[in-house]
């Protein structure tokens, strides 16, 4: 029966987005590169699942943050439990960490991910509801070089995808005995401006005061020109740690800006944080790596007490900039150097066999196996520019032959079936 009614065309659910075909090819390179870096730097890689449970993410990103107050996708199952699509790398992997008994192995445990995020955003452009992250983890170390390190590795994924005008922006939050005197101080400097902060900073004045610094309001921005920094809070461990960082840096020659109105939007940092920002034309989505310390959270986790640091970036975000760029990325699949054409019910037969023995010698071939007119298979060989086209139609099929013809002059040869892997391999060499 014939449904005359037009039935509902489906679109991707807002804030996701089809990966296509033709976009493929930048995230085959982006991976490859990263994987290269990482591999030669002793990452392994972990998967971890694409939900876990609920409290995970609050325990460890903590509950008056924008993610978990606004933008977890969370469900409850038929069992009752609370699950939450994963927003971020970082307390899952920790989780796999404690709950594999990776702990028990020589540290420092390096490890690092890819796969998709989840987070309840306002969709624009850079920002998504499900989006890709790479990320990397360091566990079990709390020497400076492990964060210059995983900057340094950042920094060097990013340059070597041609973004080369970038520059790490970087911060500390100090420590547990440090934080509380910035925050007093903060408290003290935004006390007597609160009238003119927005409505969000107002709220944020009483739990959040960090949160207030890099607030996007215009009002708000121009009061945060002012703040205390946070570097002359530190107490001596963490101005020391912080200042070897950055020795770090000059040393391997990555471009830095101290930022002290970077605070990042996780509660689980403890001193360093950076971002990996375009020299100009900063916007809230412009952030490609991001990351820092978090040595409290293993043990909030239920671990004991182990430092920690890592960062992850948006794989989306990389892919625009680089078109931004014009940067050029490798095709996927090398260009076809032969096309088979084939005419007939034998020769269909046979095709197939014929293109796997190319694929086994190594030849790249492209056919287009349910075309019955030789002049339509000859206008895609045309189109694909390769070097030869084979013609299979039945009286070859039959003679057991195969007519090689040569696009750029047109000249046609029929050779034996059995030597045309090798004749077409001889060819392309000379
Ligand atoms: P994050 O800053 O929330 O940090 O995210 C890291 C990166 O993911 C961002 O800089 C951006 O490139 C990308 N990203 C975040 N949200 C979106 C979105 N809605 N759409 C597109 N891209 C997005 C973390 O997630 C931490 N776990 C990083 C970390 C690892 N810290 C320590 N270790």
């Amino acid at each position: 029966m014939i449904n005359s009614k037009k039935q509902k065309q489906f679109q991707a659910p807002k804030g996701t987005h089809d990966i296509l075909p033709e976009d493929q090819k930048y995230w085959k390179y982006i991976m490859k590169k990263a994987e290269t870096l990482l591999d030669y730097y002793g990452f392994e890689r972990i998967d971890t699942p694409i939900f876990e449970s609920t409290d995970l993410f609050v325990r460890s990103i903590g509950e008056g943050t924008d993610i978990v107050e606004k933008e977890l996708f969370t469900l409850k199952t038929k069992g009752g439990d609370m699950l939450t699509l994963r927003p971020e790398g970082t307390a899952a992997v920790v989780r796999a960490y404690l709950d594999n008994g990776l702990n028990v192995k020589p540290h420092p445990v390096k490890l690092y991910y890819f796969g998709p995020m989840f987070r309840h955003e306002q969709p624009q452009h850079g920002r998504y509801r499900q989006f890709f992250q790479l990320g990397a983890e360091t566990i079990g170390d709390s020497s400076e070089i492990v964060d210059a390190e995983l900057i340094f590795l950042a920094y060097k994924l990013i340059e070597s995808l041609g973004l080369d005008n970038y520059n790490v922006h970087i911060n500390s939050l100090g420590c547990s005995q440090c934080r509380p005197a910035y925050l007093k101080a903060l408290k003290e400097f935004y006390k007597n401006k609160i009238k003119k902060v927005c409505s969000v900073c107002k709220i944020r004045f009483k739990d959040s005061v960090l949160r207030m610094i890099d607030c996007k309001e215009p009002g708000c921005q121009e009061i945060a020109k002012e703040i205390p920094q946070f570097v002359d809070y530190l107490d001596e461990e963490c101005r020391a740690h912080f200042k070897h960082i950055l020795e770090f840096l000059d040393e391997v020659k990555v471009p830095y800006i101290l930022n002290p109105h970077l605070v990042r939007g996780l509660d689980y940092y403890t001193r360093t944080i950076f971002e990996i920002l375009p020299n100009e034309n900063i916007t809230a989505q412009s952030a490609l790596p991001g990351g820092g310390r978090y040595d409290k959270l293993i043990n909030l986790l239920g671990g004991s007490k182990t430092p920690a640091a890592g960062w992850a970036t948006g794989i989306e975000r990389i892919i625009m900039a680089m078109k931004e760029r014009n940067i050029n990325v490798p095709e996927v699949r090398p260009k076809p150097k032969i096309f088979l054409a084939q005419l007939g019910e034998v020769a269909k037969r046979k095709s197939l066999n014929l293109f796997e023995s190319f694929r086994k010698a190594g030849v790249e071939a492209k056919s287009s196996l349910g075309r019955d007119s030789i002049k339509s298979q000859l206008r895609i060989a045309h189109r694909l520019g390769v070097k030869f086209t084979l013609i299979f139609g039945q009286k070859e099929a039959l003679d057991g032959t195969v007519i090689l013809k040569e696009m750029e002059s047109g000249v046609q040869e029929t050779i034996p079936l059995e030597k045309i892997v090798d004749e077409v391999k001889k060819r392309l060499k000379s």
